[in-house]
């Protein structure tokens, strides 16, 4: 048998750099995992290894310091990047613009640096749709134009993508920029999952935590909005299937068949789903009642947006396996499972 190749998981400990972790395990990649573990815990590395069956290559530091990741780049030979170590709650951006641009841009930066002083080019991007605001046409494809970002967190996102196209253009890296709608649901045997710090901005880990009665009720934001129900309209994708799309990225970044320097791609499911339909799927799904009320719009959302997944399928020869249905269902066995293990 061949070695297997070293990859390096920037935010290895957090919710889509976990997931991604174990498909990446599964399909015989030697994952290296780094994080500061300030948004994040070693809960998630205990689920890896518990899915796994064996410890993932774990190491504590921050992307930042030039020191460190010499160091990992000098310990294994690493032949690709996949870099999700970033902030991402939008509305503490808005309040922090400083520390977003510092983390997510320098992050970015100095990994770029440490990337081309060791001659590694594929890189596999995690960027989100907020790129694109809200967008002309829906569904929305990649060659849609990025209007203004909304918030820090979206213009972080927009400018780590233009120093990678930038930097990919100068021939020191492959990099596939991979533009997330909105991952949802947990690993399928509930031992991986999202973890939220504090309270939830996000909504499907809003409402595992209203139905666990950690929180009093779900806020549904907005019910006034120029659509069917009146509620807003997302793309939600499952996280595993989210997961498994970054490995077919980057080994079409190893098989050096890629054309492009620097290419976005959209993952989503091309489904637009409300906010209501989505509690309904929960509540049909799970049998269990969610408690929620309507409030106000929450400033700077998006109405309707969902994915044009075309250029995924044909470029990564990949699709969704998982339906809304089931996200929910492991998104709640996963919340259930949290609430056994801690107190
Ligand atoms: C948000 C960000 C997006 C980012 C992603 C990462 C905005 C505008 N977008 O996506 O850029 O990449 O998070 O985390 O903030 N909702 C409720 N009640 C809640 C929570 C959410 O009604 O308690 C609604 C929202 O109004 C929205 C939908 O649920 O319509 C999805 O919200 P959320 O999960 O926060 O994701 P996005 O806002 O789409």
């Amino acid at each position: 048998m061949s070695k297997p190749s070293y990859v390096l998981v920037t935010g290895g400990a957090g919710y889509i750099g976990a997931h991604t972790a174990v498909e990446l395990a599964l399909a015989g990649f030697e994952p290296v995992l780094i994080d500061n573990l300030s948004r994040s815990n070693e809960r998630l590395l205990k689920g890896i290894a518990d899915v796994l069956g064996r410890n993932l290559i774990f190491h504590r530091g921050d992307c930042r310091d030039e020191k460190f990741l010499e160091d990992v780049f000098a310990k294994y030979p690493i032949a690709g990047v996949l870099h999700f170590a970033a902030f991402k709650a939008v509305g503490e951006s808005v309040q922090q613009p400083e520390l977003y641009y510092n983390n997510n841009l320098n992050s970015t930066l100095t990994l770029v640096r440490a990337m081309a002083r060791v001659g590694v080019k594929p890189f596999v991007f995690s960027s989100s749709c907020t790129v694109y605001g809200e967008p002309d046409h829906i569904p929305v494809d990649e060659s849609a134009p990025l209007k203004r970002a909304e918030s820090p967190y979206g213009a972080t996102k927009q400018m780590s993508e233009r120093i990678l196209e930038d930097e990919a253009n100068t021939g020191r890296l492959r990099v596939i920029s991979l533009r997330y709608f909105n991952p949802i649901g947990a690993h399928p045997s509930a031992k991986l999952g999202e973890l939220p710090i504090g309270e939830p901005s996000n909504l499907v880990p809003y409402v595992t935590q209203a139905v666990a009665g950690k929180r009093k009720s779900l806020t549904v934001f907005g019910n006034d909005y120029p659509t069917p129900d009146g509620s807003c309209i997302r793309d939600f994708i499952h996280v595993v299937d989210l997961a498994k799309a970054h490995v077919v990225a980057l080994q079409l970044l190893l098989s050096h068949s890629v054309a492009e320097a620097f290419q976005a791609i959209n993952l989503g499911t091309g489904q637009g789903v409300s906010v209501l339909e989505l509690i309904n799927t929960f509540v049909r799904v799970t049998g269990v009642a969610v408690p929620f009320t309507i409030g106000p719009r929450r400033p700077g959302d998006v109405v309707k947006t969902y994915a044009d997944v075309k250029r995924a399928r044909e470029r990564l020869k990949w699709q969704c396996e998982y339906s809304l249905d089931d996200a929910l269902r492991h998104a709640w066995a996963w919340e259930q499972q949290l609430s056994h293990s801690i107190p």
